[in-house]
């Protein structure tokens, strides 16, 4: 008896020690649609991916498995996906995937946001949080904001007397790549003559072909062969911008005049004469980091929360209310004045949740892993789908209303801790931009609220204001959102 039992318990070791071996036979892959040869699943997807991929995961799941081209990809639509590939397991996602236009445009993936995780994404991520992006740099440039503001509230003004349309879409991309610029380069670029089309044409240019879905993204060998023809187009434009990059390094060289606040250009030549990096940081660094991907963000998320009010217009009221109490019509809004202005704080939240500009944003597994039972492979592209999520009803109770009020005595925030609310993202690779984003877009969101009252033009009625999407690096409006101004301060 007692060597039957010794039997049993043997072979029952055996087993469990074989199972806990063989534990990579028991991980099944994430759910997903039947896979076509060569084309795996790209042809589910449309020209708004997000969209697309929300309904998939309806149907297979919050960890689904998508097959692009040949890339094995794996989307997180939910908050618990969010937060296993964000915090859990942020160690092992950390890496970016190979992005074909950041080969030629960011010198090599050199830029923070095309990086791949390691010693050098780590040196220039801390070079960018505490000296480009910190809280005192930011501070730094506040008079520079509110004169720029000021100029656009002038111009509105202008319009507002002759009672015409304003295309609040170019005046707020106007605005932010003349506010970007300055920070940055230390003047204006606007009407500079770059490659005889102009600063703003070229960056869009940029933006555009950024976007454009590239075949060696999903075919990694047809990287070479170029077949559309953008990485010929994208090797000219960076030849463009590089001259022009560098025309900018020698003129912070020898500066004609004592600047008394540094621009991002002045402090990157202060940290590579000072060899404060820990690495070999040279000009082309400099470019790479300078690479301007970052304004269309700022500008397209101010458009959409504008656009959102002017759909709704007793929460326009609402908010001009708070701001004739916390600021009063006899002048305009400071910086100061924001930290008063809750329900501001509420649209904005609920504008990033509804329309968040980066509705997708792109991981890469550096391990085999599993997450949830579920194997994923080195390599694997991971996609968190943040617009699911913002919309998820499980989570969000009336997902697709704009209700600023949801945020009454919430204490949800956008700053990477709630995983229902990650328009910057979370963890390692979350947006570094956040405190300087969110600082500009309450600004001119409260001004222009503020110092005008705002009129769809051609008898449009607010609920049919068009709310279309173009997806790309940046999901802006598809349209240009027009608007007429009456001024309404008393001076
Ligand atoms: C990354 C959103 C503005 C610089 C990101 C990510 C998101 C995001 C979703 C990716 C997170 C991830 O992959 O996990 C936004 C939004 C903005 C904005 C919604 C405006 C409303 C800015 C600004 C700057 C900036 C103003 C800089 C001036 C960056 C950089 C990264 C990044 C450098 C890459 C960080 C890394 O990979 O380590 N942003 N961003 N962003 N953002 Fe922003």
């Amino acid at each position: 008896m007692t060597l039957i039992w010794a039997i049993l318990v043997v072979a029952l070791s055996v087993y469990a020690l074989y199972e806990l071996l063989n534990i990579h036979k028991r991980q099944r892959d994430p759910p997903g649609s039947t896979r076509l040869p060569i084309l795996g699943h790209l042809h589910l997807l449309g020209k708004n991916p997000h969209k697309d991929l929300q309904k998939l995961a309806k149907k297979h799941g919050p960890i689904m498995y998508v097959q692009l081209g040949l890339v094995p990809t794996i989307v997180a639509s939910s908050i618990d996906a969010a937060e296993k590939v964000l915090k859990t397991y942020d160690h092992i996602f950390a890496n970016r995937p190979h992005h074909e236009a950041s080969q030629h445009l960011a010198y090599g993936q050199k830029n923070l946001v095309f990086a791949k995780y390691d010693v050098y994404w780590r040196n220039i991520r801390k070079l960018c949080t505490v000296h480009l992006l910190s809280n005192q740099k930011i501070h730094s440039f506040q008079s520079m904001r509110k004169q720029q503001v000021e100029l656009l509230i002038q111009s509105l003004k202008k319009e507002a007397r002759d009672r015409v349309v304003a295309n609040l879409s170019t005046n707020i991309t106007s605005l932010n790549v003349n506010m970007t610029c300055l920070m940055v380069f230390g003047k204006k670029y606007m009407d500079e003559d770059l490659d005889k089309r102009g600063f703003k044409a070229i960056v869009q240019d940029v933006v555009h072909l950024s976007a454009t879905p590239n075949l060696g993204d999903f075919f990694p060998f047809l990287g070479a062969i170029d077949l559309q023809g953008i990485t010929r187009k994208l090797k000219d434009l960076s030849k463009v911008f590089d001259e022009f990059l560098e025309k900018i390094i020698d003129e912070h060289v020898n500066p004609h005049e004592h600047k008394q606040n540094k621009d991002f250009v002045d402090t990157m030549m202060d940290i590579m004469q000072s060899g404060e990096a820990k690495f070999q940081f040279d000009r082309r660094h400099i470019k790479a980091i300078l690479f301007v991907s970052a304004m269309d963000t700022t500008a397209s998320s101010t458009e959409w929360i504008l656009t959102k009010l002017l759909r709704h217009p007793q929460v326009m009221k609402k908010l001009q209310k708070e701001l004739q109490q916390v600021v009063g019509l006899d002048r305009m809004v400071e910086e100061s004045d924001l930290e008063n202005l809750n329900y501001l704080d509420m649209v904005v939240k609920e504008g990033l949740r509804l329309h968040p500009v980066a509705p997708l944003f792109y991981h890469e597994s550096m391990e085999d892993c599993v997450v949830d039972g579920f194997h994923v492979q080195k390599g694997s592209r991971i996609i968190i789908n943040c617009y699911a999520i913002h919309r998820d009803p499980n989570v969000w109770p009336e997902p697709e209303k704009f209700l600023p009020e949801r945020f009454v005595g919430s204490s949800v925030d956008f700053r990477g801790r709630d995983f229902q609310l990650l328009p910057f993202g979370s963890g390692r690779r979350s947006c570094p931009g956040m405190q300087l984003a969110v600082t500009i877009v309450r600004l001119v969101v409260a001004q222009l609220v503020h110092c005008f009252e705002w009129e769809l033009p051609n008898g449009i009625q607010p609920c049919d204001l068009d709310i279309d999407e173009k997806f790309g690096i940046v999901t802006c409006r598809e349209k240009p959102l027009l608007a007429i101004p009456t001024y309404r301060l008393k001076k």
